[in-house]
C-alpha cells in the first residue's frame, strides 16, 4: 500500500513555531516517525510539503493513480482552501485529515475544515501518533473493502 503523505504551511517549521502547541520536536522528526511507522505497519509512504496552496493542489493531481491513500494536514489551509478540496475530490483517493493540535478546543477560525466533509477520518490532537493512526485508518479502509 502507498500513502502520500501531505503537509501544509508552516509545518517544516515545527520545533520553532508555538512550541508551547507544536512541540520542540522538526518536520525531519515528524517524517523519521512517519518512516518508522510505515515499516511497522507494512506501508510504503512518500512525503510532501508545501507553503504554497497551488503547489499542494498540484501535487495532489500529480498523485492521482499513483497512490492507495493520503494522510494530509493541510495546517491553515484547512479552514480556507476550496481547492484542495476540490483537488482531493478530483482524484478520489481514501484521505485521512491529521492535525498535530486539537483545533476543536482552538480559536473559532479553526472550527471549519473545508476538506473534512470528503475525508474518511479525522485525528487531532495527538501528534506525531495522529500521522501514524490516520495510516492505520487508512491501512484498516483498504482491508475492509478486501483489495
Ligand atoms: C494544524 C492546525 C491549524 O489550525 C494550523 O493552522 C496549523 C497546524 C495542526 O496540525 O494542529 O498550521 O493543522
Amino acid at each position: 500500500m502507498r500513502i502520500l503523505i501531505i503537509n501544509g504551511p508552516n509545518i517544516n517549521m515545527l520545533g520553532i513555531r508555538e512550541r508551547d502547541i507544536y512541540g520542540t520536536q522538526t518536520y525531519d522528526d515528524l517524517v523519521d516517525f512517519c518512516k518508522d511507522a510505515a515499516k511497522e505497519l507494512g506501508v510504503e509512504v512518500t512525503f510532501f510539503q508545501s507553503n504554497h496552496e497551488g503547489t499542494i493542489v498540484d501535487a495532489i493531481q500529480d498523485a492521482y493513480g499513483k497512490f492507495d491513500g493520503f494522510v494530509i494536514n493541510p495546517a491553515a489551509y484547512t479552514h480556507t482552501s476550496v481547492a484542495i478540496l476540490d483537488a482531493l475530490k478530483a482524484v478520489s483517493v481514501p484521505t485521512v485529515e491529521v492535525h498535530l493540535s486539537d483545533v476543536s478546543t482552538r480559536d473559532d477560525f479553526r472550527q471549519i475544515s473545508y476538506i473534512r466533509s470528503y475525508c474518511v477520518a479525522t485525528v487531532m490532537g495527538k501528534g506525531f501518533e495522529g500521522y501514524k493512526e490516520a495510516m492505520k485508518i487508512l491501512i484498516d479502509g483498504k482491508d475492509a473493502h478486501g483489495e
